[in-house]
């Protein structure tokens, strides 16, 4: 059974005066314990508002989300806490505190898996690890613990950051761009540092990740969003040898460019359209090399690509 199941999610952001942005809009994905899921798209596709949902944190509109056989709504703090959900963001520098000793916040997440105790959490029953022992399997020394984040690097920092949401013993580790920040050395250490821990303790890994190498090097399965739905997802050596959707054909063709993959290549015109006005029929139709006339009206509403080239018989 899947730990996480999203299913046909739909989370729109609402500001004053301004059009409804669909972020996510119809999304379907799942994650298995122990399975590793890359998401990758373009910026603004919707990937951070789906992981927030996730979460917790933002609303749902549509559709549903399904943690460990329970329905996932906006929580409380304290509460989401709860729910054996953990990420780690971006930017290191914010999300760490800066005037609290690491080894301090290290135990914020211990404490947190020591609350979830009561609700009889089987992954509980194993010894409590320590800061100091967390930090070791991060690979940083021991005796760090009494440092504060300014005391590190940047990549020092992140596994600072997968200590602590590792030390709540999460059953689903959602990693929003965790690489992003770090330079080229620590990226591919890092990101496979949170695979390993992820899998070693049976929980689930969502990892977003503008970087399609990586997320070949660490991901069984890989989901690509385009305009707030996931157009094609497939085992990752699968999709490397054979993508079926035209824009994860154009992402894997951008690899070798030094700008990664938040550019399209220059077969592919135009800019990723504006969600709270999406084109007609398939989203990607406007951008698409191959688009027939039933593109431009018809939405492709099926998988594992959602493309009429690939509509299942
Ligand atoms: N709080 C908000 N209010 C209004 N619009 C928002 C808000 N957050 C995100 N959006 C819009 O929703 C869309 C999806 O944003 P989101 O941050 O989920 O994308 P993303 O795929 O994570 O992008 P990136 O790769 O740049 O992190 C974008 O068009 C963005 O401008
Ligand atoms: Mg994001």
């Amino acid at each position: 059974m899947s730990l996480l199941t999203v299913d046909d999610l739909v989370v729109e952001h609402r500001s004053p005066g301004r059009p409804v942005v669909r972020a996510v809009a119809g999304a379907s994905l799942a994650v298995h314990p122990g399975e590793v899921v890359g998401l990758v798209g373009e910026s603004g596709c919707g990937k951070s508002t789906l992981a927030r949902a996730v979460c917790g944190l933002n609303p749902i509109a549509e559709g549903s989300i399904t943690f460990d056989g329970q329905p996932v709504t906006p929580l409380g703090l304290r509460r989401r806490k709860l729910t054996g959900i953990q990420m780690v963001f971006q930017d290191p520098y914010t999300s760490l505190n800066p005037r609290r000793r690491v080894g301090d916040q290290i135990a914020d997440g211990l404490r947190t898996a020591r609350d979830r105790e009561g609700s009889g959490a089987p992954e509980l029953t194993r010894a409590a690890p320590s800061p100091a022992d967390l930090l070791e399997r991060v690979g940083l020394p021991r005796d760090f613990a009494g440092r504060h984040p300014h005391e590190f690097s940047g990549g020092q920092r992140q596994r600072v950051a997968i200590a602590r949401a590792l030390a709540a013993r999460p059953r689903l580790l959602i990693g929003d761009e965790p690489i992003s920040a770090l330079d080229a050395s620590a990226q591919s250490q890092v990101a496979t540092l949170m695979r390993d821990l992820a899998v070693e303790s049976g929980a689930g890994l969502l990892f977003i990740s503008h970087d399609l190498s990586v997320v070949r090097l660490i991901a069984d399965r890989i989901a690509v969003m385009y305009l707030g739905k996931i157009v094609e997802v497939g085992d990752t050596e699968e999709v490397w040898a054979g993508p079926r959707h035209p824009y994860t054909q154009a992402l894997l063709k951008a690899i070798p460019k030094p700008d990664g993959m938040g550019v399209l290549p220059a077969e592919l015109p135009g800019d990723v359209p504006d969600p709270a006005n999406p084109p007609e029929g398939c989203r990607f139709h406007p951008r698409c090399p191959f688009v027939m006339d039933v593109c431009r009206v018809k939405e492709p509403d099926f998988g594992p690509a959602a493309c009429w080239l690939h509509e299942p018989k």
